[in-house]
């Protein structure tokens, strides 16, 4: 079984993509040549964030954002900084690039 994701050109800069990974389900940003990844989960009642598929970044770009109740994660650490759940973390998923794919890192 391959590790690999996708193709880091498969996502929009500054956007992001879902993915199920052995019965996880986590996601995918792009923050230019970076990825960071997180377990599709919401500290908040341990629902998936996302309302359609795909979309887990607020409008502005900035911030990841739980469609239930509109908590704002930072990109960069998962932190939540707004909401019911400020304080808490999305869980990490650790994420190599190699030769332009968005791999699992092991
Ligand atoms: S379930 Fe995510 S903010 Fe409430």
């Amino acid at each position: 079984m391959s590790s690999v994701l996708c193709q880091l050109e498969e996502i929009p800069d500054g956007d992001s993509r879902g993915f199920s990974v052995d019965g996880r389900d986590i996601f995918v940003v792009r923050q230019g040549g970076a990825v960071l990844g997180y377990v599709n989960v919401c500290p908040h009642l341990f629902t998936p964030l996302e309302m359609m598929p795909d979309d887990f970044i607020d409008d502005s770009g900035q911030f990841i954002i739980c469609a239930t109740h509109g908590a704002l994660f930072k990109i960069a650490d998962g932190e939540c900084i707004a909401g019911p759940c400020q304080g808490e973390s999305l869980t990490k998923v650790p994420l190599a690039i190699e030769d332009g794919a968005v791999k699992l890192a092991s």
